[in-house]
């Protein structure tokens, strides 16, 4: 039921602070703070699955690879372990070569994606009959627990978001984002990478995250909305992001062109030049992720750039950011988190941009055309 929402999607999506609040629930310690060492703060009961790995590889298909972005980020920045992440559709024709101690984490929502669940076959195949060291280990990170992904593999994260209707992944995303912080965090006490106090300060911030979403939600959708009719007649967008944004600036992309069917593309703010920033001219509007933290001062000037050939420029900024209001002809503006945290905001305007946009023209948000919920097929 839609509970007086238009669409599943938007209703989805403002289900996301509950999402949160749901993973913290079930997988934080509730008697864990900083002075109690003894206690691992994450429960994510995944026992020696995560003893003395040495490499993770993680396969995934669409959002669930662009949240694996963010999860090798979160994995090799707090837990200091090599981490790559392959589409799941090329890694069942060309694994990498096998590596020792190797974690893999096969991410759908569905748990029912044909390509995710062949290449961890094809990972789980060819590691059986060799040496401990190079045994399966294989983690699901799913919103099915009755899925066939969660019965191939040895343990799930399971993100508990909720049945999810529209096509677009929104409330999903989001809980496979928090599996990954937790999981990261699980891994950085386990080896002692991130101090309690480290770790608590993360908890903690992750803790106030549904309310700030709640606070996007309240006093930035109807000016998203707006702004939505400003692009009635555009037909390319591109989005740009540095560090651990560059992902939302692929999923703000991938957002937008599956239910408007408008052209938008992805990249790290740092490869315009190399290539898409000839594409630009008045009439494609690039939308910057610019949140503070290590790289938005390079964000700011790759912004500059845009500008310089005519772009309109819509940035993704903090709240208080007054050097922002002089650059970006519109902005999205979001309460300010730790740079670590920011994912889970900067994509929540980005959500609500796709979805205004093809609500405004009419499309069938729901149920986009030539798109499944789950793709079971090859
Ligand atoms: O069920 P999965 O997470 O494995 O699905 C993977 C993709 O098909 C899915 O994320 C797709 O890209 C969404 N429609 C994106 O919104």
């Amino acid at each position: 039921e839609k509970h007086g929402f238009r669409h599943f999607m938007i209703k989805e999506i403002y289900e996301q602070p509950n999402v949160i609040r749901t993973c913290l629930e079930a997988y934080i310690n509730p008697t864990w703070n900083e002075q109690n060492t003894d206690l691992n703060p994450i429960n994510l009961g995944l026992f020696d699955l995560l003893d003395d790995i040495d490499h993770v590889q993680i396969l995934a298909c669409g959002t669930s690879w662009h949240a694996s972005l963010i999860g090798k980020y979160l994995i090799e920045q707090l837990a200091n372990i090599p981490t790559v992440v392959q589409y799941a559709s090329e890694f069942r024709y060309a694994p990498s070569p096998i590596t020792t101690n190797t974690l893999t984490i096969g991410v759908t929502q569905s748990g029912e994606t044909a390509d995710t669940i062949a290449a961890l076959e094809t990972e789980k195949q060819r590691r059986l009959a060799l040496p401990r060291e190079y045994r399966p280990r294989l983690l699901g990170i799913t919103n099915r627990p009755e899925s066939t992904l969660s019965y191939m593999v040895d343990q799930i994260i399971n993100t508990q978001a909720g049945i999810e209707i529209g096509v677009a992944a929104t409330k999903s995303f989001i809980a496979q984002l928090m599996g990954f912080y937790l999981l990261a965090l699980d891994l950085a006490y386990r080896r002692q990478t991130l101090s309690l106090e480290q770790i608590y300060r993360i908890v903690e911030g992750l803790h106030h995250l549904p309310r700030q979403i709640e606070t996007i939600l309240e006093k930035q959708e109807k000016h998203i909305e707006d702004l939505a009719h400003e692009f009635n007649d555009t037909q390319d967008f591109i989005f740009v992001g540095r560090g651990i944004n560059f992902p939302i600036a692929l999923e703000g992309a991938l957002k937008l062109k599956e239910i408007s069917y408008i052209h938008a593309e992805g990249y790290p703010a740092g490869e315009m030049k190399h290539g898409p920033i000839a594409l630009l001219d008045s009439k494609v509007p690039v939308v910057a992720i610019a949140l503070p933290g290590k790289v938005y001062d390079k964000v700011l000037s790759n912004a500059q750039e845009a500008k310089a050939r005519d772009a309109r420029l819509i940035g993704v900024v903090a709240m208080n950011d007054l050097e922002a209001t002089h650059i970006f002809n519109d902005l999205l503006s979001v309460p300010e988190v730790d740079e670590l945290l920011s994912p889970i905001i900067a994509v929540i305007p980005l959500q609500l941009l796709a979805y205004h946009i093809a609500a405004r023209r009419g499309l069938d948000v729901d149920q986009p055309r030539n798109l499944a919920k789950s793709v079971t097929v090859e």
